[in-house]
């Protein structure tokens, strides 16, 4: 298979480039990463290091997703110190921001000065939506579904036997009617009790399995039916409390307050902050190869549920003058199924964390990201996020400009104590140093 072809341009012919390929999903990694070498001009050296898939075996990979090449590798840390409802657990975070590790075992340690975490967490029901649309009565035609929610949710239930023997399955139907530009559609939703799986693929099924009854009863015609990612029904919470000298005494615990005070009124400042609540559950969320793009997008929609959006998380200071926080956010986790029980490192994130329930999972997900919340925050509000960043910003730029072994710290060293991380002072550097004949 050739990724160049001959093909006249202007009268002449000549080679060019092409993305078109039939096919392409029937080759063997082998062969596809022979196709993207040539298309790409990748080096032999760089064909090597995409067939180094480390843990995660190449036939393994090619079965996860289509039209795999190679793997890619992302650094694992485990954060350290936190104490979720007086149990212990070690956190594997798989991330490539500096600083994001650290920062959330730095915030364990504080909140664990203040007795941990504490967490709870709703069922783990998730909603599958099913879009019926062209019924001449809308109104009346959501009476009659909700009339029909025994026989609904038996056909529903009888698509996955091995979820109702455990005590999950579709519990209960809701339905409104919504306005649209395409006019009245009827929307109902199955409450799914998902158990330990995230249960994309059990929600989806049932919603598909139920659509003869629903345009039975509707007279409509039924389009979309798809799980709902905004996890209103599926929500882990955590809660803390870091004596104020832990955290740095008074003005710190006020400067916190404050930072969530403008995250809850300013939807620029509230996306950033979301943003560092996500930093700690996402890493944990792909070290466990759990669908991080579901998480996202319900934290999100989730975040502006009231037509605003806003913080995920809340910060005050109690009668004492210490700081308490809180976070709620949809949690839609599972510990069986998907990649998380087939990618070898996401089995051993698993056993790392030694949770034993998708609730337990959600609910130290939930400790993580208020944890990482809080180690932004304090940065922010008392020395700025930068002289932590900075450092391993600095050895990420010296890397890249060159420096090995040795010259990495010294070249990060001086660029730091120079406040000039730059690429061009770093190859600089390495200049200088090669040539006091230090190496
Ligand atoms: C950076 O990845 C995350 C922060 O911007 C979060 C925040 O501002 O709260 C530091």
């Amino acid at each position: 298979m050739l990724s160049l072809i001959n093909t006249k341009y202007q009268g002449e012919w000549c080679m060019v480039k092409t993305s078109l390929v039939s096919g392409f999903y029937k080759l063997s990694p082998k062969e596809r990463l022979a196709f993207v070498k040539e298309f790409a001009g990748l080096s032999d050296e760089e064909c090597a290091s995409l067939r180094n898939t480390g843990s995660l075996p190449l036939d393994l990979a090619d079965r996860m997703i289509e039209n795999v090449v190679g793997a890619t590798p992302v650094p694992l840390g485990v954060a350290v110190n936190f104490q979720i409802n007086k149990r212990d657990y070690l956190i594997p975070m798989a991330i490539e921001e500096p600083s994001v590790v650290a920062a959330a075992s730095y915030a364990a340690k504080m909140v664990r000065e203040g007795g941990g975490f504490h967490t709870s967490s709703t069922p783990p029901i998730m909603i599958g939506q099913i879009q019926a649309v062209g019924i001449k009565d809308p109104y009346a035609a959501r009476m009659r579904v909700i009339q029909a929610k025994e026989e609904i949710l038996k056909k529903a239930n009888d698509q996955d036997p091995v979820l109702l023997s455990v005590g999950g399955g579709a519990k209960d139907l809701t339905a409104k009617v919504i306005n649209t530009t395409q006019g009245p559609m009827l929307i109902t939703e199955l409450h799914v009790d998902c158990r330990d799986v995230m249960g994309a693929n059990a929600v989806n099924t049932m919603a598909e399995a139920v659509t003869p009854i629903i345009e039975r009863i509707t007279g409509g015609r039924v389009y979309l039916r798809i799980i709902s990612n905004l996890a209103t029904k599926r929500l882990a919470r955590a809660w803390c409390i870091v004596p104020k000298e832990v955290v740095g005494g008074e003005q710190v615990v006020d400067g916190i307050v404050n930072a969530y005070a403008f995250a809850a009124a300013d939807p620029y400042r509230a996306a950033t902050h979301n943003k560092g609540i996500l930093n700690g559950i996402i890493a944990v969320i792909i070290a466990t190869c759990n669908d991080h793009r579901a998480i996202e997008a319900g934290a999100h929609a989730y975040a502006a549920r009231n037509g605003h959006y806003t913080a995920l998380s809340t910060w005050e200071k109690n009668e004492n003058g210490d700081l308490v926080g809180s976070v709620e956010l949809p949690m839609a986790v599972g510990l069986i199924g998907g990649a998380v029980r087939t990618h070898p490192i996401a089995k051993i994130a698993i056993k790392i964390l030694g949770v034993k329930t998708a609730n337990e999972f959600a609910e130290v997900l939930a400790a993580v990201g208020l944890a990482q919340n809080l180690g932004a925050l304090r940065a922010l509000a008392h020395e700025g996020i930068q002289r932590g960043h900075m450092s391993l910003h600095a050895r990420n730029i010296a890397v890249a400009a060159g420096a090995t072994d040795e010259l990495i710290d010294f070249v990060a060293e001086k660029m730091v104590e120079e406040h000039k991380i730059r690429m061009d002072r770093a190859k600089e550097l390495i200049e200088q140093y090669k040539a006091s004949g230090k190496l």
